[in-house]
């Protein structure tokens, strides 16, 4: 694979047009991918080309789009040192592919939150907050075949005055499911001090950039700004399941297994109706209850499920636990023998 030197090897300032290597978001996605055979797959911002390099061993065909010529040379070369084909556009997002369909389509988009300037390719989208977040989800219904998949991770915004979790809704495209998992959450100056630092530009003579980052944020109310996955697929129904949650626990890695058992589970219940569904408990389902003693010996005040590989605990009463119910809770796995 080809690509940039990162600061951990080559210090300084990176360049505008630098062209990221294997960073941790890219694995983050690469784990978290659906990994089911596919007959085309996009890679939006391919970069160096290591999402692309995961797609080809489950898609026949692949197509990377990047604003850089620089990235796109990189991912060229990357093609050929492993002796691959893949169609390589260059322009702004879906641009290059406008009135094109896709099984599945990935992507690890410049989505860092900021005024709107862009001043680094790889981090930076030109979008003011977390518009191209938004922009990247409004594409689903026309870039997705029935039963396409998007996944992609991203950071949004947490204001003064709003949940979180209302704005990410009102991202999401109809007639889609879609699972989003936010994974961190971090507050203005622990991110712009995050994102300085991995530009090389964490040094006296870019003081200037922290405080009018910092001043972006406090002018529009942001309280922290949320990092995670979000993954969509094209159910056609009017009724799709849109859950949205917070799992920051350390995970099983790769979860990509979770991912599609997750959108299984959505279409199974829909297909067959949860009371008809035949459903049984993830073997590494545990329960753990908390009790204190009282005038008539042990009572049970807490108990919580725990398991599958987002490690996920959730509160349950004791019905749910002496009935089979348990097995439904959204982060185990049902069957439907
Ligand atoms: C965070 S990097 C991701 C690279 C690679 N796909 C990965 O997973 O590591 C974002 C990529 O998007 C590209 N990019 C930035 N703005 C873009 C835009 N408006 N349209 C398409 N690609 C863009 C950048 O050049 C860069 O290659």
């Amino acid at each position: 694979m080809l690509s940039d030197l990162g600061t951990d090897v080559r210090p300084g300032p990176l360049a505008p047009d630098h062209v990221l290597g294997i960073g941790g978001a890219a694995l983050t996605l690469a784990g978290a991918t659906v990994r089911q055979p596919v007959a085309s797959a996009l890679d939006i911002g391919i970069g160096c080309g290591i999402q692309a390099l995961h797609l080809s061993r489950h898609s026949t065909k692949i197509t990377g789009t990047d604003i850089s010529e620089r990235a796109l040379a990189m991912a060229a070369t990357t093609a050929a040192l492993n002796g691959l084909e893949w169609e390589l556009l260059a322009g702004d997002l879906t641009e290059p592919v406008a009135g094109r369909r896709f099984d599945l389509v990935v992507t690890n988009p410049p989505f860092v939150i900021g005024t709107g300037d862009a001043t680094h390719a790889y981090r930076d989208s030109g979008r003011s907050g977390d518009a191209v977040v938004a922009e990247v989800l409004a594409t689903a219904p026309s870039l997705l075949n029935d039963g396409g998949w998007l996944q992609l991770l991203g950071n949004w915004l947490h204001l003064a005055d709003r949940d979180w979790t209302e704005r990410v809704a009102g991202w999401l495209p109809d007639r889609c499911d879609a699972w989003v998992v936010q994974r961190e959450v971090l507050d203005p100056a622990e991110y712009v001090a995050m994102w300085l630092r991995d530009a090389g530009q964490d040094t006296a003579e870019h003081a200037h950039r922290a405080t009018a980052w910092l001043d972006w944020f406090a002018e529009h109310d942001v309280r922290g700004v949320g990092f995670g996955l979000i993954s969509v697929r094209a159910s056609n129904v009017d009724s799709p399941s849109q859950v949205i949650e917070d799992l920051r626990q350390q995970t099983d890695h790769p979860f990509g297994i979770q991912v599609g058992e997750f959108f299984d589970r959505q279409a199974a219940v829909r297909r067959t109706g949860l009371l008809d569904l035949h459903l049984v408990a993830a073997p590494d389902l545990r329960l753990r209850q908390e009790a204190s003693r009282g005038a008539d010996g042990w009572e049970v005040e807490d108990q919580l499920l725990t398991g599958g590989g987002l490690r996920a605990t959730h509160p349950v009463d004791p019905l749910m636990v002496s009935r089979w119910w348990l097995a439904a809770t959204a982060h185990f796995r049902c069957g439907t023998s």
